[in-house]
This record gives structure tokens, C-alpha cells and sequence, in this order.
């Protein structure tokens, strides 16, 4: 079970159930109209992602498990390695008992020649993914993998140790594909990268791992359809979703996420994404310039406590603290009775870690609201791949509402290809040195401005 809990948001200073009437109802309800339409017209393609066909997904990873891997290299950045990073994290070792993972997203050349140096080629299949098939971090890193493979294999072979996952149509690794017979798999053209976890952009990775899809999607088509009706669902959705943008409107607008669990950090840095890349955004629908956004931040509970609370306590008041709760642990253990502690410590003898770190979380939360701010909580009762599955796709929901709300497109990114191009340009791509120009700094670049440190 996930429940969210907003009632640490309402109160003095902060929401009022009032402030939800009138003119902002009228404006959620036409929010979720236009969210329906869109829906209709087919462009919202992640709400039928929990419907994946997990079964044959799982089927074909299983008969490549028994073929005597041991490792696979998830060569993918951004929307295309963040959610299957984060379902991995959150998974128990028995949940992952596969190939085991090895993420290449950066392009730091050290990482790069690390994994390369210490994966055997005999043994690794290399999972490339990349939607547009242009990327320029994951198609290098990519064409390396490919030629570590046929160095060790020769070509034939390792063809059949590679997975692209790509668009079924167009793009730089299609062709690839086509020309070279690899394993590969669709991203549904209708679903952008940061809302593709529950395609085989996540799937086929966790598959290869071991970890039961099946169980993740069942959770998050559960979160969809739990509901008497659509508009029932909807109404949850859109509530949470204008929570957060009223608070934002009264000057809360980063939202810091911290988890009590660390099975669930990843699922922060997947969150990060998908709210700052969805919503931080110039334009409105219009072409008005509004420099919308919500900045996301992570925290990790209670590591967190002796670090950044400090500023969530008592800085400014613009953060938004939701807190990950998971009510109970796969593992506890109890601190000793005896020896005796000194008098201020004995209180803890006897005691589950789990009532420790419950207290602690407790006790972060309640004066965080004892000093005005705004809290809400996600509560794990366990963290199960169904649980996990019904955060993401929730978040995704939350988004999507939040970015209609704010009448921003949700789905894009002009800001991200901006620099895409500028680093195509400053590479010598044909027909980007206009965006070469652009990358030099310009006149007034920042050379006068350095110091010198060292
Ligand atoms: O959410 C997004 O659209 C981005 O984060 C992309 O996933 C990321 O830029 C990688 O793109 P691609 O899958 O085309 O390589």
C-alpha cells in the first residue's frame, strides 16, 4: 500500500481547504478537461505504459539469463537510465539476482575506461537506449561498448550481445539496428524519455536483472485504475498536483523529497528529473515568457538531519519538505540490553533500529511543522515492486496535472537540446556550426572573470 499524506500542508501560514474553491477549482477542472483531450488525441502514451506487455518481456530475458551472462552494460542517460537505476536500487537481492547492472550514463573518461577495464566481454551484454538515437553521451559510449565487443567476439557474435532500445522508426540507432540484426525493442513514440520507466526503456534492463516487471506494473495500473471511476482517480491526482503549485504560488517552490529507507534514494533522483525537466520551463503554451519551475532536491533521512535540516528549519521560507515513510523494514535489529548504556543512552536499550529511525523521522517532521513548514508524506507500507510501481506512475500523473496547471508543455525540453546542439556544433557536426559559434562564449565571455586558485 502507498498512501500520500498531505495534512502537514494545511494550516497557519500555509493551505486552507478554502483556497481550493471557486476560481481554482474551476481551474483545476479545466486543467483535467484539457489533460482528457490530450489524452484522447493520444499524447499522453506513459498512462498506458502499466499495460506493457511485462510477460514477454520477462520471457525473453529469462531465456537470455540462461544463456551464460553474468553482467549487462545499460548504456542510456536521463530518462533513459534514471527509472530502471531506481527500480534497481529499491529491489531486495533476491529481486535481482540476474545479470548484474552497470549504468554508463556520464561521459567522465575515468568511469568509461573503468567499466570497459573491469567487465569481461565474454560475458556482458551491452543494452543500448536512446529514444532519439542521437544522444551524444550514450552513441559514444555505445559505439566503444560495440567495439570491445567485436574486438573480444568478432562481429558476428557480438551482434547477438547487443539490445537497442530505440524508436521503432526513426532515428540514428534505427538505422543501425536495421543494418546490424541486434536484439531491440520499441519506445513508444508517444512516450518521452523521463515518463518511459514502464517501457522497455526500464523493463527490459530490469528484466535482464532479474527483477519481477510483472509485480512493478500490476502497481502502477493499480495506482491508475484503484478508483471507481476515472474521474475519481483524476480528482486525486489533480488535488496533490494543485497542493503543490499553491504552496509554490506562496513562495514554497522547492521541494525538497527525503527519504527514511535507502531503498528508495534512487526513486529521488528519478523524481528530480521528472519534476524539474517537465516543469522548469520559459514559455507557457502561448509563447509567453513565464520562467515557470519548481526546483526538486534531494534528501536522505536521517544522514540529512546532521546536514541540510538545519536550512530547511530555519532559512527561507520556500521549501516544501515531503518526506518517503516506509512503515516496515525486510530487516530489523535490536540494540543490546545490557552492558548498560550511560544514563542519557539507556532509553535506547531494547529498542528495534526501526523505532529509532521512525522516532527520528517523527521528530524532523514535527518541528519542521512546529516552525511553519510545509510537510506531506509518502507512506510505504512495505517497499514492494507494486508499491514502486505506484509511486512512479504516480509522479507521473502529479507532473502531467502540474504542467497543465501551469499551462506549460510538460513533455518537452527546449532548454536541454539547446546545449545538445551546442556540444553537436563544438564536436564539428555538419550543419550545426552556427551552434559552434554560439559554444565559444562569445565576446564578452568568461575569461576575465576567472581567479586563480592554485
Ligand atoms: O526525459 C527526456 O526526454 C530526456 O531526459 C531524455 O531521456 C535524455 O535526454 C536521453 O534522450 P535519448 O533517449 O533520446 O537518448
Amino acid at each position: 500500500m502507498l498512501t500520500f499524506d498531505s495534512s502537514g500542508l494545511y494550516g497557519d501560514g500555509l493551505l486552507s481547504k478554502e483556497h481550493f474553491g471557486g476560481e481554482r477549482r474551476e481551474e483545476l477542472q479545466e486543467a483535467m478537461a484539457d489533460l482528457q483531450a490530450r489524452f484522447e488525441a493520444d499524447e499522453l502514451g506513459f498512462v498506458d505504459t502499466p499495460d506493457a506487455d511485462g510477460a514477454s518481456i520477462a520471457a525473453w530475458a529469462e531465456e537470455r539469463r540462461s544463456e551464460g551472462w553474468t553482467d549487462q552494460l545499460v548504456i542510456g542517460i536521463g530518462g533513459s537510465s534514471l527509472g530502471a537505476m531506481a527500480v534497481l536500487d529499491s529491489a531486495l537481492p533476491d529481486q535481482r539476482d540476474g545479470l548484474r547492472a552497470h549504468f554508463a550514463d556520464n561521459l567522465d573518461p575515468e568511469s568509461v575506461d573503468r567499466l570497459f577495464r573491469t567487465l569481461n566481454p565474454e560475458k556482458t551484454v551491452v543494452v543500448v537506449i536512446t529514444k532519439s538515437g542521437t544522444t551524444i553521451e550514450t552513441m559514444s559510449q555505445f559505439w566503444l561498448a560495440r567495439q570491445w565487443l567485436v574486438e573480444a567476439l568478432g562481429e558476428e557474435a557480438a551482434n547477438k550481445q547487443i539490445v537497442a532500445i530505440t524508436d521503432p522508426e526513426s532515428g540514428e540507432l534505427r538505422k543501425l539496428v536495421d543494418n546490424h540484426g541486434w536484439w531491440d525493442f520499441d519506445v513508444p513514440p508517444n512516450v518521452g524519455g523521463r515518463f518511459s520507466v514502464l517501457t522497455p526503456v526500464g523493463l527490459v534492463p530490469l528484466a535482464l536483472a532479474g527483477y519481477p516487471i510483472q509485480e512493478l506494473l500490476e502497481g502502477a495500473r493499480s495506482a491508475r485504475d484503484n478508483r471507481q471511476s476515472l474521474s475519481e482517480s483524476a480528482q486525486i491526482w489533480g488535488t496533490i498536483a494543485a497542493e503543490h503549485l499553491a504552496l509554490a504560488d506562496a513562495g514554497y517552490n522547492e521541494l525538497v523529497m527525503m527519504t527514511y529507507g535507502d531503498r528508495l534514494q534512487s526513486l529521488v533522483d528519478w523524481f528530480c528529473q521528472l519534476w524539474a525537466e517537465s516543469l522548469g520551463k520559459a514559455r507557457n503554451r502561448q509563447g509567453e515568457l513565464v520562467h515557470r519551475g519548481m526546483t526538486p532536491i534531494k534528501a536522505v533521512g536521517v544522514t540529512d538531519q546532521h546536514s541540510q535540516v538545519q536550512l530547511y528549519m530555519e532559512g527561507p521560507h520556500n521549501k516544501h519538505i515531503t518526506f518517503l515513510e516506509v512503515r516496515n523494514f525486510e530487516a530489523d535489529r535490536i540494540i543490546p540490553e545490557s552492558p548498560p548504556l550511560p544514563r542519557a543512552l539507556q532509553h535506547l536499550q531494547g529498542k528495534p533500529i526501526s523505532e529509532v529511525f521512525a522516532a527520528e523521522l517523527r521528530g524532523t517532521r514535527d518541528a519542521l511543522r512546529q516552525a511553519g513548514r510545509p510537510t506531506s508524506s509518502w507512506i510505504f507500507e512495505r517497499i514492494t515492486p507494486g508499491s514502486v510501481g505506484a509511486f512512479l506512475f504516480a509522479w507521473q500523473m502529479i507532473t502531467a496535472v502540474a504542467g497543465e496547471l501551469m499551462d506549460i508543455d510538460a513533455f518537452d525540453q527546449p532548454g536541454v537540446e539547446m546545449g545538445k546542439k551546442i556540444a553537436h556544433g563544438l564536436l564539428g557536426r555538419p550543419g550545426f556550426e552556427e551552434y559552434a559559434q554560439q559554444g565559444q562564449g562569445g565576446p564578452d565571455g568568461p575569461a576575465e572573470e576567472s581567479r586563480r586558485i592554485l
